[in-house]
């Protein structure tokens, strides 16, 4: 730990060569400008239509899983005060193979999250300018993928199922994509322009420099968070409490229509929104005092913001049936287009654009400054910490960076990334309080963040137990179903929707996150292991068994690509390598 902080932050004095300016204000805001964004203003509406009322429980257990892993992160830019957040850490804690996987996967929290915002950002704003009357071709506003998609899927609809599919707006758009386009040969030239030149405009933004962008940033976040206010007091005077209660396909009336299984279904979604208190550790290099503002920062931002997601999902789920949210990519506009309130719709469009710039802005900011770290430690080659000598940002990365999120602009789609970026960043979450049980305890430092030391030893293992005889005693078939659930009898299996690894895929995680939780029951009583980590593991772990098979397979095939770089670069290049 000594000779990272030696390199990186000078321990809070000197210079690393980026600027000092930031304060807690600004990292509050820092903050909320990457929480806040694409998950509120269109994910939020996909979560809604899955888990319906019920999903805000997930957004309570999202905030607590987050707000633990929040105390860990807190406890680490305390003590390590440099720019590569949850990497460091893991440099710190596991060594150099787990802190490049760590890295690794970071990239796909950054840069891809930031594909996922891009596309969001474009549909906003496309739709906004459709507004006021300005249209560009459809063919360059949607991904290649997505009009390819919809094809495919309406190729393969009855007529009857096809009438309904283009009752939907944005399914007759994508098609129109499809069919309409110019070509090269046979390639049908799709993109979405919007997105791509948006990335183009934030990494030049990023490059010119941090007081500039700060300056952007803090009015942006100001702005949204008047308008989310809005749309929670507005909403609430059109909420009709039987909303709350729909009734779902099968005839039944309940809270959570779809079951715990429909609202847990929306994890992705839901935790994408929480992503971003993390990033305010990034800036440790660029704030004045980070020991004791990284902390606050980060817990003020995400407390502001989990209050802000109770409100929004019970608004959204009161005003209208969580039906009308299917493929709604603007679910905040469609409450008031259902209500009629024409001025809201162009509020909230106008207001969404704004948002998710903010969101594209620090993770744009945060890449680059986790690929310096990296590169500090002989991981990536030296070029990834050049700073500019005029805008004192790092100017090389910052430009890997905006190819990174751009290129695959032109290849993914919206689902595709947002499952990625949610699966590596529990991922990094659940390694980060791992890391903070694995670091010897410090003396408590006045003016620093100092996490309070409450002994997990008995309280964990019982509050275990106690959790797994509260399943057994009330949620009848919740373990049995684990072992001996028949998949052929499932309505998604007979119908062809799902394959048997599909249904077995969140079966085996749960079996494999309760033999977790012994493992860990056991070390926490045999190692006094402190209940915040501890809880921030099992939190994030238990997120972790919402994935599907898919994401499953794309995550691990992303590790083992990282590993083999790892094997043939960093491996023998690193720092601790050279040094013997
Ligand atoms: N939480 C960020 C958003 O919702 C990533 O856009």
């Amino acid at each position: 730990m000594e000779s990272i902080l030696k390199e990186g932050s000078d321990d809070g004095h000197g210079s690393s060569g980026l600027k000092r300016v930031l304060t807690v204000r600004d990292l509050t805001f820092f903050g909320i400008a990457a929480i806040l964004g694409a998950g509120s203003f269109s994910s939020l509406g996909e979560a809604c239509f899955k888990g319906g009322p019920g999903v805000v429980i997930l957004f309570i257990i999202c905030g607590i899983a987050c707000a633990f892993t929040a105390f860990c992160y807190s406890e680490f830019a305390s003590r390590i005060p440099v720019a590569g957040s949850a990497y460091t850490y893991a440099y710190a804690s596991f060594g150099e193979l787990f802190a490049w996987i760590i890295g690794w996967a970071l990239i796909m929290e950054y840069s891809i999250g930031n594909i996922y915002v891009a596309f969001s950002w474009s549909d906003y704003f496309t739709s906004f300018l459709h507004k006021i009357n300005v249209h560009i071709p459809d063919y360059l506003t949607c991904s290649y993928q997505e009009a390819k998609k919809a094809f495919l899927n309406y190729s393969s609809q009855t007529s009857a199922e096809q009438l309904e599919f283009v009752k939907n707006q944005a399914n007759v758009e994508l098609l129109n994509a499809w069919n309409n386009p110019p070509r090269l040969g046979s390639l049908r030239i799709i993109f979405d322009l919007p997105a791509l030149i948006i990335n183009f405009l934030i990494t030049v933004l990023v490059y010119i420099g941090i007081k500039e962008s700060k300056n952007f940033s803090n009015a942006m976040v100001m702005l949204k968070l008047a308008v989310v206010a809005l749309v929670i007091i507005v909403g609430a005077y059109y909420i009709d409490p039987a909303n709350w209660l729909p009734v779902n396909d099968t005839g039944s009336k309940g809270f959570m229509p779809n079951g715990f299984g429909g609202v847990m279904a929306a994890v992705s979604s839901v935790f994408f929104a929480y992503i971003g208190f993390d990033a305010v550790s990034v800036l440790a290099e660029e704030s004045k005092n980070p020991q004791r503002d990284l902390p606050k920062g980060m817990t003020y931002s995400l407390v502001i913001c989990t209050i802000i997601y109770i409100l929004l999902a019970l608004v959204l789920t009161g005003v209208v049936n969580y039906k009308q949210f299917e493929n709604v990519g603007d679910p905040l506009a469609k409450i008031f287009e259902v209500k009629n309130v024409g001025w809201m719709q162009m509020l909230v469009s106008v207001c969404a654009v704004i948002a998710m710039t903010s969101v594209l802005l620090v993770f744009q900011m945060g890449q680059p400054r986790i690929w310096m770290s990296m590169s500090r430690d002989g991981l990536l080659p030296p070029v990834f910490q050049k700073i500019h000598k005029k805008y004192k940002t790092p100017s090389f990365a910052t430009i890997i960076t905006g190819m990174v999120v751009g290129i695959p602009i032109l290849f993914t789609d919206k689902t595709f990334v947002l499952d990625f970026t949610s699966i590596a960043t529990l991922f990094a979450f659940v390694l980060v309080c791992g890391g903070v049980l694995l670091i010897p305890q410090k003396e408590k430092v006045a003016g620093r963040f100092n996490m309070p030391y409450i002994n997990g030893q008995f309280i964990f293992p019982i509050l275990i137990v106690a959790t797994l005889l509260i399943l057994i005693k009330w949620v009848p078939g919740y373990f049995s179903d684990m072992f001996t659930y028949d998949f052929s009898r499932d309505e998604s299996y007979i119908k062809g929707k799902a394959s048997f690894m599909d249904l077995a895929t969140p079966k085996l995680s749960q079996i494999i996150f309760w033999i977790a939780c012994f493992i860990i029951s056991i070390m926490a009583f045999m190692k006094k292991y402190s209940l915040i980590p501890l809880m921030g593991v099992v939190s994030c772990l238990y997120l972790l068994t919402g994935m599907t098979k898919s994401n499953w397979a794309w995550f691990l095939g992303w590790l083992l690509l990282g590993l083999i770089i790892y094997i043939f670069y960093g491996y023998k290049k690193s720092r601790l390598a050279s040094a013997g």
